[in-house]
């Protein structure tokens, strides 16, 4: 109940706080004129695709869905009730039990996750070879490399944790037990043909694809030079006001963020606010990506498309101390 009606109070407030960077009373009819600053603090890769330009293998990257059709069962490999159960290679269309969402490792390492949230693994209970969609937390066992063809990059080999391949033995019987060695025809049952149906490119997929080692020197060569001083004069030089700067949660924890996010973006925060005030601008400050992501999107910072914001008290308080770090930031 508590969950609820705080969810419902503050999708309300859309996150948003309005911070006057100047002194003096306010005119009742202030109207604001402002330009958005996006894909500065929080990455969407639309806004600047050359941000992923430097990643190994940037095809992989956390939360890109993919779809496997075996070459000899002719069927697609499915989360057998969508999760809970075994893998098999019966279906005859994809969707949501056919789709899995990766969790990158990295640049080689791979989680798979399913349509009930589980990862795929290899059935260690078992013989060692069944594969599964059962744990809720990826270790060892639920981590796959992705081996593709060089001649055609969507025909793909999966090497699992035992270190044999995936294969569609029947179309109910998917095993980890096959060599993949005998070339990239149709008549080799650990041969699959891979589809992308998804892609998020947001500050998780940067951060996380990059990695611990570079991720924090490009980002902070983004924050750096893609939003700079004479911007903030331009824009008061062309009528405007204003200027609107999305955030991400991470940002309250600057300069320690927890990881794949990195630090750095308070002090690009703070230098915005030292330009609007130079030039007279206010800043609008707009909580984009809020905890556990507030709606699976790559600008929410969601990591596979799951929406976890407003699941449990904890995100929702976490949210409201961002707020709270905003506008006493602000106010410095
Ligand atoms: C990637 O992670 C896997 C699994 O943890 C590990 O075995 C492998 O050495 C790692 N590879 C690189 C390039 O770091
Ligand atoms: C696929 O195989 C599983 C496991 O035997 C079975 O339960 C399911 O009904 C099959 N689905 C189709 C579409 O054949």
């Amino acid at each position: 109940m508590l969950v609820s009606s705080t969810m419902h109070l503050l999708s309300m407030c859309v996150l948003s706080l309005v911070l006057s960077c100047c002194q003096g009373r306010e005119d009742p009819n202030f109207r604001i004129r402002a330009v958005n600053l996006g894909g500065w603090l929080v990455t969407e890769g639309w806004i600047k695709p050359s941000l992923f330009d430097g990643i190994v293998n940037k095809d992989f990257l956390d939360g890109t869905a993919l779809q496997f059709k075996s070459v000899t069962t002719g069927k697609y490999l499915s989360a057998e009730q969508g999760g809970g159960s075994i893998i098999v290679a019966n279906r005859t269309t994809a969707s949501g039990w056919e789709t899995f969402r990766l969790w990158r490792i990295n640049e080689t390492a791979f989680n798979f996750r399913v349509f009930g949230k589980q990862f795929i693994g290899v059935d260690t209970d078992g013989n060692g070879i069944g594969i599964v969609a059962i744990s809720k937390a990826p270790g060892h066992s639920e981590t796959f490399e992705i081996l593709r063809n060089s001649d055609d990059k969507n025909r793909v080999r999966i090497k699992a944790s035992n270190g044999y391949y995936l294969q569609a033995k029947t179309e109910e019987v998917v095993t980890a037990d096959s060599q993949g060695n005998k070339g990239w025809g149709d008549d080799d049952p650990s041969v699959f043909v891979m589809k992308m149906t998804g892609r998020l490119e947001g500050e998780f997929q940067v951060t996380n694809g990059y990695g611990p080692e570079n991720a924090p020197q490009v980002m902070r060569e983004h924050w750096r030079t893609f939003i700079v001083e004479k911007d903030f004069k331009f824009i008061s030089q062309n009528g405007l006001n204003a200027v609107r700067i999305p955030v991400g949660w991470w940002i309250a924890s600057d300069p320690t963020p927890p990881p794949p996010f990195v630090g750095g973006s308070l002090q690009a925060l703070d230098n915005a606010f030292q330009w609007a005030k130079k030039y007279g601008l206010k800043v609008i400050i707009d909580l984009h990506a809020a905890p556990g992501s507030q709606n699976g999107w790559e600008h929410s910072g969601s990591r596979d498309s799951s929406q976890e914001w407003g699941k449990t008290d904890e995100t929702i308080t976490q949210t409201v101390a961002v707020i709270d770090f905003l506008a006493s930031r602000s106010k410095q």
